[in-house]
């Protein structure tokens, strides 16, 4: 691996390669809750998306055109071993080999996530996550993917955004298989994403493929609100909450104690974290952090009222709050002074700067790369298909302005994607929320690309800095 510092975007394997039934690909859950269930509330699915399947190739020639060296993609587990566990599909592997080669071509270098929310259908029918049997089906499907590309690809990220993947899914109930405030299962869940992540660490590591592997993780930058009555008891509940369950365990390889008793206390069964465990996480530690920053968790004590969760999949404005109240632990606060997003969810350039010194402060100089940040927005194209993105320009400069200070002041950050590179399926959102830096046309069944103003923009900043 090069030294120097990576600057690219990202993408995940459902949000972009359409070709949902090519080539022997299996059933993803994503699949069957985007052909037919009512919770998809903009009723848009993955079918075709971008197309990157057949498209991969102009999508990374225009990577390579705005200077990038590196791109963050996702593998769909489904296209690799359609059933989740046994028979490998040779054409997936195929797929992806293309994909890696032609990055390796052009001088990007891959930076490969295996699991990006995307579950095969057959193990979301057998409990998905919260089975305790998908440890090993990962773990198993990890090594395949480590001997199939670990010759070329040299960073890994074994999960992408192990809390919110299970928050949307278990609390929110916005993503498949859309349970509702189901503290039990959100745990059971996270807790069987820490071990199925460590135990793919651990074997990436035996075949000694002389590379790094990571997690990615959800913006983990937790602030109290100065009204809390309870200050020091609210920071600590919810940065069990928000990090400390994968952080501890991923980095150092402990299981934080205090998070058990608080789960405890708060009636959650915690036997599916089995004590009696004889793998030892200290076996499958993490070389670097990848963190997706978008927001903070600005948080305050919970009033009395019930626990509710406030999420807006619609664009309806941004007066709404993002976030949740645990009643009896904690619930976020909402800051006037901060500019939102239609979504709700705070534009706060200053947590990218909390968030590596938080790390810093906690885990010492543990690599890291910010694996996601980027600004969603409806858009307008022009009468040539060229949008104009200043807002999303100003948004990201501000954050990468924020992470080369930190930088300057000794963090450990090594390199920086884009969300994303070009326009993509965003989950329940649908298509009109925009990312990319380059934009795609939806509505023209050729799905042509149109880079934007940010696609240059980057560009710029990218040959100045690197
Ligand atoms: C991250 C995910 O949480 O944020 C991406 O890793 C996602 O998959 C991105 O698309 C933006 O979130 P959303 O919900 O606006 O698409």
């Amino acid at each position: 691996m090069s030294e120097k510092f990576l600057w690219g975007s990202a993408t995940a394997a459902y949000q972009c390669e359409g070709a949902w039934d090519a080539d022997g690909k299996g059933l993803g859950e994503w699949d069957v809750f985007s052909h037919g269930n009512p919770l998809n509330i903009n009723g848009a699915t993955g079918d075709v998306s971008c197309d990157f399947y057949h498209r991969y190739e102009e999508d990374i020639d225009l990577m390579k055109a705005s200077g990038q060296n590196t791109y963050r993609f996702s593998i769909s587990w489904a296209r690799i071993i359609p059933e989740g566990i046994g028979a490998v599909n040779q054409q997936g592997i195929d797929f992806y080999n293309r994909v890696i080669d032609y990055c390796l071509l052009n001088g990007i270098e891959p930076n490969v996530t295996l699991f990006h929310y995307d579950l095969p259908n057959a193990l979301a029918e057998q409990g998905g996550w919260a089975n305790r049997t998908i440890v090993d089906a990962f773990a198993e499907y990890a090594r395949v993917c480590f001997k199939a590309f670990g010759d070329r690809v040299k960073l890994w990220v074994t999960i992408n955004e192990l809390r919110y993947y299970a928050y949307c899914s278990n609390i929110v109930g916005n993503y498949p298989p859309n349970h509702k405030q189901d503290f039990q299962r959100y745990f059971t869940v996270i807790y069987h994403e820490v071990l199925a992540s460590a135990k793919a660490v651990k074997i990436y590591k035996s075949l000694e493929l002389k590379g790094e592997i990571g997690i990615a993780h959800d913006s983990c930058n937790v602030e109290v609100d100065t009204i809390t009555k309870n200050p020091e008891r609210v920071k600590l509940i919810a940065e069990n909450f928000y990090n400390n369950l994968i952080l501890d365990t991923a980095i150092n390889g402990v299981l934080p104690a205090s998070l058990i008793l608080q789960l405890q206390e708060f009636g959650i069964d915690t036997s599916f974290m089995k004590f009696d465990d004889t793998f030892d996480f200290r076996e499958g530690t993490i070389d670097f952090l990848g963190l997706n920053v978008y927001n903070r968790y600005y948080v305050t004590d919970s009033s009395d009222e019930p626990t509710e969760v406030f999420h807006n999949n619609k664009g309806a404005g941004s007066s709404m709050k993002e976030g949740i109240r645990i009643k009896g632990w904690f619930e976020n606060s909402f800051d006037l002074t901060t500019q939102r997003n239609l979504w709700g969810r705070e534009i706060y350039p200053q947590c990218m700067y909390d968030t590596l010194f938080d790390i810093k402060n906690k885990y010492g100089d543990i690599p890291v790369y910010i694996t996601e940040n980027g600004h969603g927005c409806y858009e307008t194209a022009d009468e040539n298909g060229y949008v104009e993105d200043d807002e999303r320009i100003a948004m990201m400069q501000a954050y990468i302005d924020k992470m080369l200070e930190a930088k300057s002041e000794g963090c450990n950050v090594k390199g920086y994607y884009a969300w994303s590179t070009m326009d993509l399926y965003s989950w329940v959102n649908g298509y009109e929320k925009r990312y990319g830096l380059v934009r795609v046309d939806f509505d023209d069944k050729r799905l042509p690309r149109y880079p934007k103003k940010s696609f240059y923009w980057y560009k710029e900043l990218v040959s100045s800095i690197i």
